[in-house]
C-alpha cells in the first residue's frame, strides 16, 4: 500500500518559511491576478491564489475582466502593471477566451514579472537550467519528490502529457535531476507498456482515471496532476487512485496533492521575483 504525499502540508511549511521572510524583513510584496470571463473553475483557482498570498503576506491585487475582453485591452492592462512597482509579479490564469492571443500575453508580461515562467525567455532558461522562475508544477512535483527524499538520479521517469505548462518542463527538472525521461503523449503506441517502464509516474493528461493499475510497475511513484470531475461533479484525478495505491510505493491525492504545490510555488516565484526587481 503507498504512502500517500501531503501536499497541502508540504506547501503550507513552504508558505510559512514565505511568511516568516516576508516578516521579518517587513517587505511588501504583491501580485496581481488577472482573470478574464466567468469561467467557474478559473474562478475558484484565483480565489485559492488570492488565499495563499494572503497566507504568505503577499498582497494580491484583482484584475477581473468581462470574457469579451479583446487582446489590446488585456495587453494595456499588463504593460501598466508592468510599470507599476506594487506589482512584482504577474499571473494571468489560463484558459483564456478564443479572441486572446496567449501567446502574445505571456510575451508582454515583464520578463522580471513572469512568475508562471510562460515567456519564452524564462522558458528556455528551464530548458538551460539557468532559471530565475520555477515553473510552478513541475517545480512543486519536485518539491514533492524530495520532500519523501526520493531522487530520480538515473530511474526512468514517464510523463504523460506534453504541454508547455506541465509535460514539457517537467521532463526537464527531471533531466536536470539525471533522470532518464520519456514523454508520452495522445499520439504515444502502447502507452501502458511505456507507464509500466516507470520508476515515477507523473500523469498530466487531464482524464478522469485514464491511469489504471496495470499500467503500474509495482513499487512506482506515482504523481497526479489532474484536475477532473468525477460523475457526483467532484474533484479527481488522472489516476484510478485505489487501485494503483495498492501497486505503488507513494502517490500523490486529488484534491491534496499537486494543486497545492502549483499555488505555493507560484508564491516562492513571486517573492523571487521581488528580489530581483530590487538588486
Ligand atoms: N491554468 C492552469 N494552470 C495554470 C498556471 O499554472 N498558471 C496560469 N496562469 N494559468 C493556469
Amino acid at each position: 500500500m503507498a504512502k500517500i504525499i501531503d501536499g497541502k502540508a508540504v506547501s503550507a511549511r513552504i508558505k510559512a518559511e514565505i511568511r516568516q521572510e516576508i516578516e521579518a524583513e517587513k517587505l511588501k510584496v504583491g501580485l496581481a491576478v488577472v482573470i478574464v470571463g466567468s469561467d467557474p473553475a478559473s474562478r475558484v483557482y484565483v480565489n485559492n491564489k488570492k488565499k495563499d498570498c494572503e497566507a504568505c503576506g503577499i498582497i494580491s491585487f484583482e484584475y477581473a475582466l468581462p470574457g469579451d475582453t479583446t487582446n489590446d485591452e488585456l495587453l494595456e492592462l499588463i504593460g501598466t502593471l508592468n510599470e507599476d512597482p506594487k506589482i512584482n509579479g504577474i499571473l494571468v490564469q489560463q484558459p483564456l477566451p478564443k479572441q486572446i492571443n496567449v501567446q502574445s500575453v505571456n510575451e508582454r508580461i515583464s520578463a522580471l514579472k513572469d512568475v508562471d515562467a510562460f515567456r519564452f525567455e524564462n522558458m528556455g532558461r528551464i530548458v538551460d537550467g539557468n532559471f530565475n522562475f520555477l515553473p510552478c508544477t513541475p517545480g512543486g512535483i519536485m518539491d514533492l519528490l524530495h520532500s519523501e527524499n526520493i531522487s530520480v538520479s538515473g530511474k526512468e521517469c514517464v510523463v504523460v502529457g506534453r504541454s508547455n505548462i506541465v509535460g514539457k518542463p517537467m521532463a526537464m527538472l527531471l533531466l536536470h535531476e539525471n533522470a532518464t525521461v520519456t514523454i508520452c503523449h495522445s499520439k504515444t503506441v502502447d502507452l501502458a507498456a511505456i507507464c509500466r517502464r516507470a520508476d515515477v509516474l507523473i500523469a498530466a493528461v487531464g482524464k478522469k482515471g485514464i491511469i489504471t493499475a496495470d499500467m503500474i510497475k509495482p513499487g512506482a511513484v506515482v504523481i497526479d496532476v489532474g484536475m477532473n470531475k468525477n460523475d457526483e461533479g467532484k474533484l479527481c484525478g488522472d489516476v484510478d487512485f485505489a487501485a494503483v495505491a495498492e501497486k505503488s510505493s507513494y502517490i500523490t491525492p486529488v484534491p491534496g496533492g499537486v494543486g497545492p504545490m502549483t499555488r505555493a510555488i507560484l508564491m516562492k516565484n513571486t517573492i523571487k521575483a521581488y528580489r530581483l526587481q530590487k538588486t
